[in-house]
């Protein structure tokens, strides 16, 4: 445990204690991944590499149980208490803008807000591969984000703003996503 931050082993159990669908934790700990892994790339000190992750694995923590408080629930009652840190807190409300009207502004949260949905796409895209992650391309991903019918529930809009508010090219923020869960 470093500082006044709640240890990654505690907020693992809280995500356990909340979540009980499979694929809503895998999604929450490839969040955190990503995270993890662009904090590490910005070279972060582990305090901040250590806040990036825990915005990541705890960004839908109410999404099972409270779909329609969401991430408000999170954000103003369920975390607080608990001692997570305002940096923490508003990365997790800016990853939902039409629910929380708080807009991505800083770093931690305008890589929240990218690293969300775009994970979730690439997962699906994954699913659809028999080797999963590995070998996936860039132009594959970017293919399936034309079909319109391929995990249409997720926004392409959102996807393409994610990468703009990292200044990122989308080709560039997807490779190396695809490099993060290739090896893990
Ligand atoms: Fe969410
Ligand atoms: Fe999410």
């Amino acid at each position: 445990m470093i500082a006044d931050m709640p240890s990654r082993e505690f907020s693992i159990n809280l995500l356990d204690e909340y979540i009980e669908s499979e694929n809503l934790r895998d999604h929450c700990k490839m969040v955190a991944k990503a995270m993890e892994a662009y904090a590490g790339s910005l070279d972060k000190t582990d305090l901040e590499v250590d806040k990036w992750w825990t915005a990541g694995l705890l960004h839908d923590l109410d999404w099972e149980k409270f779909p329609d408080e969401h991430p408000n629930r999170a954000v103003n009652h369920i975390l607080p208490p608990l001692g997570y840190p305002a940096d923490v807190l508003h990365a997790i409300k800016a990853h939902a803008p039409e629910r929380t009207g708080k807009s991505p502004e800083s770093e931690i949260e305008r890589y929240l807000f990218a690293c969300d949905e775009l994970a979730g796409f690439m997962n699906a895209v994954a699913l659809m591969r028999p080797t999963g992650f590995s070998g996936m391309k860039v132009s594959s991903v970017r293919k399936k984000m034309k079909d319109k019918r391929f995990a249409a529930n997720v926004p392409r809009e959102d996807i393409e703003k994610g990468a703009e508010l990292i200044e990122k090219e989308l080709t560039d923020h997807i490779a190396f996503m695809i490099g993060i869960f290739e090896n893990s």
